[in-house]
């Protein structure tokens, strides 16, 4: 099973950005949990960063034929982009949303995610942890 993992705008930021919310660990330390994830499993994985919009559905389009599952964490995009939730129900690859914090406690503007109306699940609030889970329910789901 091959699974791309999305990440987007300010994630590459991880463990500088408002530690308090997103906690201390970096992007590279995110990077080696979810390659040690997947090669426990026995799952191929590619990740995936990008702070811009079109590059992310970029990635998604490209995944069509050669990826079976997307873990994606749209970070800011999330709220905003109807591009990212049009991409997804193109490609049409079961895909799952991960988001680090528990975005459903805070601002008001975090409340929508257009994304995940194309997610067949989240996994919200758990940390790096949700990487994990979201790969792991492609796997039983999918695999
Ligand atoms: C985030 C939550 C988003 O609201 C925020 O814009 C992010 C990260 C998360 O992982 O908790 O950049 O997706």
């Amino acid at each position: 099973m091959k699974i791309l993992v999305i990440n987007g705008p300010n994630l590459n930021m991880l463990g500088i950005r408002e530690p308090a919310i997103y906690g201390a660990q970096n992007y590279d330390a995110l990077c080696k949990m979810i390659n040690a994830h997947s090669a426990e499993k026995g799952v191929e994985v590619k990740i995936f960063q990008s702070n811009h919009e079109g590059a992310m559905v970029d990635e998604i389009q490209a995944a069509y034929g050669k990826f079976d599952g997307i873990v994606i964490n749209p970070a800011a995009y999330t709220h905003t982009s109807v591009a990212i939730l049009d991409a997804l129900k193109a490609v049409g690859l079961p895909a799952v949303e991960v988001h680090i914090s528990d975005v459903s406690k805070r601002e008001d503007f975090r409340q929508i995610s257009y994304a995940g109306m194309a997610c067949v699940k989240s996994y919200i609030g758990l940390g790096f942890e949700g990487y994990c889970k979201a790969i792991d329910y492609l796997i039983e789901k999918y695999a």
